[in-house]
């Protein structure tokens, strides 16, 4: 079983969708905490609703990245509270080599978007403004660079004639509900291999 920790800065509707895939019995985790860079962040209290430990971290003095003293004392919670893997989920921040190493291997992430197109922020908007007919998001190991990492699980999502920014997000969100879930329980049940910057995926036996 994947003893999970959770790093969020928003409003945790992944995190979310998560600790519901294990309460109905279709991920094979245990969510041992949940940090956040932001102390209000609606994650924390969305963990705490699902009996879950909650911690807000003081990232300061960095505001795009998460190093040095913050550093330690993330890597410090999650090993105290037991964490064997991680999952970013819409956490704002670029993860440098102390947690990389803390964690090797044992990092994965949750994109907006169709991987390699739209790295780094707001990238339904990018998608958008580009022009793009299929949008999406990824879920991927995490790797030194931005959004870079092993893909585990895309899911596609049709840009629409009136699509906002807002409407696109919306729609890609409920797919990243459903490929979190389903990435992470391909990770717990041992059927990811990482070769190279391919993640095969074994069948089920
Ligand atoms: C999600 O759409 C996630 O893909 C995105 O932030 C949102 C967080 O929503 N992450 C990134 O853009 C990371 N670069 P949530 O707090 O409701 O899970």
């Amino acid at each position: 079983m994947l003893s999970l920790a959770i790093l969020g800065s928003g409003k945790g509707s992944n995190a979310g969708s998560i600790f519901e895939a294990i309460e109905r019995g279709d991920l094979n985790a245990k969510v041992v905490c949940v940090v956040s860079d932001v102390e209000d962040a609606h994650i924390l209290e969305r963990a705490r609703q699902h009996g879950i430990a909650a911690e807000f971290i003081d990232h300061a003095p960095f505001k795009t990245k998460l190093d040095g003293e913050a550093e330690r004392r993330v890597i410090d919670t999650l090993k105290s509270r037991g964490a064997d893997f991680i999952a970013l989920a819409g956490y704002m921040r670029i993860v440098k080599s102390g947690l990389l190493e803390a964690f090797a291997g044992r990092i994965v992430n949750i994109h907006p978007s169709l991987l390699p197109a739209f790295p780094g922020l707001a990238s339904w908007k990018q998608a958008l403004d580009y022009g793009a007919k299929v949008a999406g998001c990824t879920v991927h190991f995490v790797d030194a660079g931005m959004d870079t990492g092993p893909i585990i699980v895309q899911k596609a999502v049709p840009v629409l004639e009136d699509d906002t920014a807002e409407t696109l997000h919306a729609r890609i969100q409920m797919e990243e509900h459903v490929a979190y879930p389903e990435a992470l329980s391909l990770v717990a049940s041992g059927r990811t291999r990482i070769a190279g910057r391919r993640v095969h995926i074994s069948v089920e036996e």
